[in-house]
């Protein structure tokens, strides 16, 4: 794959700012990419001569990691700025930390943060073409993607799927970026969870009722509860929406169930049916590395 195939994107704050065609280029390259991961061809001429920094402000595995080795993969150079020992601690503004970066030769900034919106300013203060990985409760866009990637692979396609996000939807960055890409791909989506976490503000159906529609969805997406933004785990929660066996054997057969992760077993799902064969969880973090050099060579052909 050369730098100029493709469609290209100056950034990814949102994925508002993706539309069918551009979702639909981005999937068909993060399939290309995972073939050749698959069959161990190396792919280094994308990023070759660039600098990707990775700034996670808040504690990662999956998405931190699977920048890393996307960037690398595409040949870039790859910086990563820990604020636990960064200046930062040395009483530095947030401007001026990321405008160091800059200046130390970042072409491509990769950021996430517990503040909503912060991965768009810091694209306004340095110019540079900035990745959202996670910005507080608003977005995650490049864990949607990497779920619509696995939905496609394993599906076929998304077209009148039927799916359920089930869980702590109020707090959930992922959910927020889910709601506005799967519909646009045709998902048929319902939002499942306790009064209090379902959105006020969305044209989504919407149920407290998980018994009622598990056995008409083909993915049971569920999310983890964010105790660390104010959600409370009980025995009621586990009772009414935990994924444990005798739930599961309710589902279609052809029913899958899928988690962004970190994964809280024993709350929103037990551990035989996280590890049972509908689970996609392995796979949707397979897929992290793929999609995201997707997500890079969409940059890098704007960035020559
Ligand atoms: N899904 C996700 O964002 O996982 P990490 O927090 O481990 O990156």
């Amino acid at each position: 794959m050369d730098r100029e195939s493709g469609s290209s994107m100056k950034e990814l704050i949102s994925v508002r700012s993706l539309g069918q065609a551009d979702l639909e280029s981005m999937v068909s390259r993060a399939l290309e990419y995972r073939e050749l991961i698959d069959d161990r061809v190396p792919v280094t001429e994308v990023l070759s001569g660039l600098c990707v920094a990775n700034l996670f402000f808040e504690p990662s595995t999956r998405t931190r990691l699977s920048f890393d080795l996307a960037a690398q993969k595409l040949g870039a150079d790859v910086i990563t700025c820990d604020p636990a020992t960064s200046s930062t601690l040395k009483g530095e503004s947030l401007r001026d930390t990321v405008l160091a970066i800059a200046a130390v030769g970042a072409h491509i900034m990769v950021v996430r943060h517990g503040g909503e919106g912060i991965p768009g300013q810091i694209a306004e203060w340095t110019g540079l073409p900035v990745i959202n990985a996670g910005d507080g409760m608003n977005e995650h866009p490049t864990q949607a993607l990497v779920d619509v990637v696995t939905i496609y692979r394993h599906f076929g396609g998304l077209r009148d799927l039927r799916m359920g996000i089930v869980g702590d939807i109020a707090h959930s960055r992922v959910a927020g970026s889910l709601i506005h890409v799967l519909p646009t791909l045709g998902v048929e989506l319902t939002l499942i969870a306790p009064e209090e976490w379902l959105p006020s503000d969305s044209t989504l159906p919407a149920t407290s009722d998980l018994t009622s529609i598990q056995a008409d969805l083909d993915i049971v997406y569920l999310l983890r509860v964010q105790t660390e933004r104010g959600a409370t785990i009980s025995d009621e929660y586990r009772t009414r929406f935990q994924l444990d066996s005798p739930r599961a054997a309710c589902l279609r057969d052809a029913a899958v169930v899928m988690h962004p992760g970190p994964v809280n077993r024993g709350v929103e799902i037990s551990d035989d049916v996280a590890e049972s064969a509908r689970s996609l969880i392995t796979e949707q973090v397979a897929n992290g590395v793929p999609t995201r050099m997707a997500v890079f060579h969409s940059i890098a052909g704007g960035l020559r």
